[in-house]
This record gives C-alpha cells, structure tokens and sequence, in this order.
C-alpha cells in the first residue's frame, strides 16, 4: 500500500489535471497591438559609431573599471553586449518559453477555454516571430560575427539543457519557466523603454526593441494567470523545487560575470591595449552582485515590480528574496 501511495502521488506530481482560463483575479490582456517584420528597417543596417544598447544597460558601466576605458574600448563592448542581449532574448523565447506553452497546448491533462488558447497561441506566434527579429537584427548589425544563425554568447551547459528538457516535457511539474517569464518579460519593458529614452542609441537597435515591447505588454497578463493556475495549484515540494531553480536563473542578472568577460576578452583580442584591463574587470566583476545601483537597474521592485509583489506572497521565496542578490556562483 505505501508503494500504491508514493506511486499514486508520484502521478499526480508529474500529471495533474489542469484548467486554463482567464478571470477576475487574472483578466484577459486588453486588446493587443502588434507588428509587423517586414516594417523594421533591417536593410539600413547598424551604424558602427553609434552605441547599440543604452550604456546603463551594461554590466560594465558600473564598475570602477570603466571610467579608465577609452571611447573605442567602450563602443565595442557597447556593442558586443547588446548582441548578446538579443541572443538572450532569442534563446529564452525559442528555448524556454514558447516550448512550455506548446506541451501545454497539447497535454490532454490541460483543458484550456478558448479565450486562453487563443492567447497561448498568439504567444507562441509573436515569440517566434521575436526571435526571427532579433536573429535579424544580429545579422543586419555584425554580419561577420553571424554568418549563420548559432549562439557567440548565450551558451548552456548540461544542468541547464536538462532543466529546460523538464520544462518543456512537464510544464506542470518543473513550473520555474512561469517566473522566468513573468520576471523576464517585465524586464523586457523596462529594458525596451530605456532604448527608447536613449536618443543616442542606433536607430534599427531603438526600433526592434520598441517594436518587442508592445507585444510582450499582452504577455505578462498570460503569465500571470499561468502562475494561478499552474503554479499554485502544485505541491508545496514543487513550488519549493520550482522557486530554487528560478533562484537560480534570477542569479543570471543580478550577478552576471560570464558574458561580460567572455564579450571583454573579445574587446582585448581585437584592441591589445585594453588587455591590461581583463584581470580587473574580471575581479570587479565579482562585485556586482552587491552593487546597489546595478541591483536596482536589474533586479528589484523597480525593474520587475509585478514579479516582485507576487513572489512576496509565497513564504518560500523569502529566503532569496531579501537578499541583496540570490546564489553566488552563477555565470551568466
Ligand atoms: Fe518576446
Ligand atoms: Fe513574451
């Protein structure tokens, strides 16, 4: 009988039934406005004087390191670091978030009411049709360093491939993609207007993000009736699970020390007399996690407040929550 139970419960951990749909607590996005790919002016190129993602954007420009960096050392690590923002953006949306919604889509455990579906289904849509922007924007900006569509920066080892297999394979089980989305998604409005603001920005760079952004306001409402749905309604052992792998990835941009260095090292190879500067920045970098105007800009109340009030409410995200950063040890 114990084995029956443990087996009984083992099933409803990796198979629950699940019902999807909007409502009071959780409404439908209001009207969505959307864009179209070909209206982006992909063909004009980036200019290769101009800075491609605004400077308060970028790890490095809070550390003391920077100050010392001359014009052409920061413009190419400017630069080198907003592609890798939009390789980021490509794999989260093509390998995280519209695989989940798609097992959901399909799971006969997930009965969904027509409203969502017709969400999900759009939001499978626009994000495949982001990552296509993105991809093209790369290419338009540094066609050497893209001659076909692979990852410079954004690299995954084992553990990583593994858990996003489980998301995608039982999206309501390994439930930590619903806040990675939520998070990130609001991250991404915050990140879009501030390319917006920065007048100094390239123009294509300014125009994709700002396109991104009005679709991906319809999104975070879908999140957050997903979180209802499916993340509360799942064991207090899973929710703890979920909470701790989606530490994890939060550590990915409170305390990003891999990409950086990987784009500076870069930077050195191309520029030999900012080489001297590697050992520095690879210590300083260390230090971000602590850098309270870094912390502020990328991860906060400020920059993801949905998230941030929501996951008050869940007694076992506290332990990272109130943190200055979450787990050391992270590469991102
Ligand atoms: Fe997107
Ligand atoms: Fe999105």
């Amino acid at each position: 009988m114990p084995f029956a139970r443990s087996l009984a419960s083992a099933r409803a951990f990796w198979r629950r039934d699940i019902w999807l749909s909007f409502d009071n607590t959780t409404p439908r996005p209001a009207r969505r406005v959307s864009f179209d790919i070909a209206s982006l002016p992909f063909a004009q190129g980036a200019s290769p004087v101009a800075k491609w993602i605004p400077e308060a954007l970028t790890p490095l420009s809070y550390l003391p390191v920077y100050a010392e960096l001359d014009e052409e050392i920061r413009l190419m690590y400017n630069q080198r670091t907003a592609l890798a923002l939009a390789e980021k953006y490509v794999f989260l949306e093509d390998h995280v978030l519209s695989p989940a919604i798609q097992t959901l889509l399909r799971s006969p455990h997930v009965r969904i009411d027509a409203d969502a579906r017709v969400e999900m289904e759009l939001f499978c849509e626009e994000e495949k049709k982001h990552s296509e922007a993105f991809w093209r924007l790369v290419e338009a900006a540094a066609p050497a360093l893209y001659p076909k569509r692979e990852f410079r920066y954004m690299k995954t080892g084992a553990a990583t491939q593994a858990l996003l297999a489980a998301c995608e394979a039982a999206p309501c089980a390994s439930t930590s993609w619903i806040w990675i989305a939520l998070f990130f998604e609001e991250l991404t409005i915050r990140i879009s207007k501030h390319h917006a603001r920065e007048k100094s920005v390239d123009a294509l760079f300014r125009e994709v993000h700002y396109a991104h952004m009005v679709e991906e306001a319809a999104h975070v409402p879908l999140d957050r009736m997903l979180l209802a749905r499916v993340f509360d309604t799942q064991s207090a052992l899973g929710r703890k699970v979920s909470f701790a792998i989606f530490e994890k990835f939060l550590s990915h941009f409170s305390s990003p020390r891999h990409t950086p260095f990987v784009i500076f090292e870069e930077v050195a190879k191309a520029i030999p007399r900012s080489r001297k500067f590697l050992p520095r920045v690879r210590s300083e970098l260390l230090t971000l996690r602590t850098n309270a105007p870094f912390q502020a800009e990328f991860y906060s109340a400020q920059s993801a407040p949905l998230t941030f009030k929501l996951l008050e409410r869940y007694a076992e995200a506290h332990s990272f929550l109130h943190r200055s950063s979450p787990s050391e040890g992270a590469a991102s």
